[in-house]
């Protein structure tokens, strides 16, 4: 997938006071970051952060991270909220895959929005739901785990409804179209799903738990 390059990128990385320098550091520590006891909840694969700004908004005693392994997106997260101050808020520029080199066992739940569906076999151990990445989250839940998946593409909705429920996640609730369901599910839209949206595509949504 193409995405905008943002020319000081590099720049508004290390300015931002949002992005988290040597994350690493404060592995088991992020509530000390944080300085309050409040859940830490994460999304893999933010884009341009508008989920997960929104959602930090709207729930000030949650504490978000936004993952993103592109720079230009990070960036463009960190451009969106410069100037304002959005205390349970911060990105990290990082590859999800080293997930347990910046956090301990102290999430509590992992939001995966529109993640690349990598449909080529070749390709499967990059999907977030794959197995290896079910593995790797067990070491940051800090004690359920909890897993909340929107996507417009059905093989990797399929794909990981299959890889959770091998691996004993039970489904509090499952959308085939998130935006007419008569539950009314409640939902903050992201940068993809706004699009998706008024194309008309349906969104597929899981809220996956094992407790
Ligand atoms: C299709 S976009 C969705 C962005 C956003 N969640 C949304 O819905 O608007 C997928 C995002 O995942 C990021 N990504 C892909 N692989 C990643 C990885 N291993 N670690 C962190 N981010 C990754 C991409 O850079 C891209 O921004």
């Amino acid at each position: 997938m193409e995405y905008n390059k943002v020319k000081n990128a590099d720049y508004i990385l290390n300015s931002s006071s949002y992005v988290i320098k040597n994350a690493e550091k404060h592995k088991n520590k992020w509530n000390d970051y944080f300085g309050n006891k409040n859940p830490i909840d994460i999304e893999l694969g933010m884009g341009r952060g508008d989920f997960i700004i929104n959602m930090a908004l709207e729930n000030p005693n949650v504490n978000y991270i936004g993952i993103e392994l592109n720079e230009s997106q990070t960036a463009t997260a960190a451009q969106r909220v410069e100037g304002r101050k959005i205390s349970n808020l911060r990105f990290i520029q990082m590859d999800a895959a080293n997930l347990d080199k910046v956090f301990g066992k102290e999430v509590r739940i992992i939001y995966l929005t529109f993640s690349e569906p990598w449909p080529k076999k070749i390709d499967e151990k990059k999907r977030f739901t794959h197995i290896n990445y079910l593995k790797l989250y067990d070491r940051i839940f800090k004690k359920d785990k909890h897993i909340i998946l929107k996507t417009d593409n059905k093989g990797l909705f399929a794909y990981s409804l299959e890889t959770l429920s091998n691996y004993w996640y039970t489904f509090r609730k499952v959308s085939l179209d998130l935006h007419n369901d008569e539950r009314n599910i409640h939902n903050i839209m992201t940068d993809f799903e706004k699009k998706y949206y008024e194309e008309k595509r349906p969104i597929y949504y899981v809220d996956a738990v094992f407790e």
